[in-house]
């Protein structure tokens, strides 16, 4: 069950789960459309909350044209490839039907220069590192793509040295952050939409060109919420084959709240945290930098 459990794979100087860099050639070479939208985000910061919230937006609210397809199919993963299991994403975009949308954790430097190119519109969802390393834990858990994490100690060292699928949390917020200078890129926070998800929904629909009214937007509000996603077969990946995801580990839906590093992180760890995070910090001048 475990064959894929390997050690990361070194793909131009970031850690990649091995299964997905066996034929990294493929992927540099991928063909973008100009009307595809990627959704960019590092592992575990609410991916297929913001997937699931941008099908709505684009389909005016309707649940039951939301409810056409799993998310993995509606939302294809970019670098996802699992020859064993014949899955990939580079296939699966080939059928895709256009304006695609396309799920990716690739830093800056790996994303295919089509997209560039092309001028794809693209969304950044970050979310606060703590929690983020919380659930990657968990994740690594119940994946079997990804090493397994060890102890939540080891891990969490792991984490800060930025070995760990797609590498550096840091490197990876940074460099996004700095690309909405230079490109139709909107960059959001899991924790503004927590709070305040009809502001954020609709910052969504205005950078994809869209007006949606009240009604629509509290529709897409209910139906993101955690709990119902929670329950929705079709985003909550349960579908998933369970030789890869094993929900009986950790499930994919797992708590989707802000916070819950407090109840893992000791008083040591985070002050070991706090002293990193502010040394790889501080730089750029966007929320995190003060408010983790
Ligand atoms: S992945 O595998 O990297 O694509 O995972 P990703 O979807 O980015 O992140 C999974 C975490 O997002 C939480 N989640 C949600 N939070 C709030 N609302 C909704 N609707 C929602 N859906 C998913 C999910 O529970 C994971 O976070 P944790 O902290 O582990 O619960």
């Amino acid at each position: 069950e475990d064959v894929w459990r390997k050690d990361l794979k070194m793909i131009h100087g970031y850690p990649m789960i091995y299964a997905f860099a066996l034929d990294w050639e493929r992927m540099e070479e991928f063909q973008s459309r100009p009307d595809d939208l990627v959704i960019s985000t590092y592992p575990k910061s609410g991916t297929t909350w913001i997937s699931e919230i941008v099908d709505m937006v684009l389909n005016d609210g309707n649940v039951e044209k939301c409810k056409r397809d799993v998310i993995t199919s509606k939302v294809p993963m970019l670098e996802m490839s699992v020859p064993g299991l014949n899955i990939s994403g580079i296939e699966q975009l080939k059928t895709t039907p256009p304006p695609r949308i396309i799920k990716t954790h690739l830093p800056i430097d790996l994303l295919p220069k089509s997209f560039w190119e092309n001028k794809c519109k693209m969304i950044y969802l970050a979310r606060n590192a703590k929690d983020v390393a919380v659930s990657f834990y968990h994740f690594d858990l119940m994946n079997s793509l990804h090493p397994l994490p060890g102890t939540w100690e080891e891990y969490l060292h792991k984490f800060l040295a930025g070995n760990v699928p797609y590498g550096s949390w840091f490197s990876h917020v940074k460099s996004w952050w700095e690309k909405k200078k230079e490109h139709p890129l909107l960059f959001l926070y899991y924790e503004d939409l927590k709070q305040n998800p009809k502001e954020e929904i609709k910052k969504i629909a205005s950078f994809l060109g869209k007006t949606l009214d009240n009604e629509t937007l509290d529709r897409i509000i209910h139906h993101t919420s955690f709990e119902m996603m929670k329950d929705n077969p079709m985003v909550n990946c349960t579908h998933m084959p369970s030789s890869m995801l094993d929900h009986s580990k950790s499930p994919f839906m797992r708590k989707g709240v802000v916070g819950d590093w407090k109840n893992y992180f000791t008083v040591a760890q985070n002050e070991k945290f706090d002293a990193i995070y502010k040394k790889e910090m501080s730089g750029p001048t966007f929320k995190f930098c003060t408010d983790i």
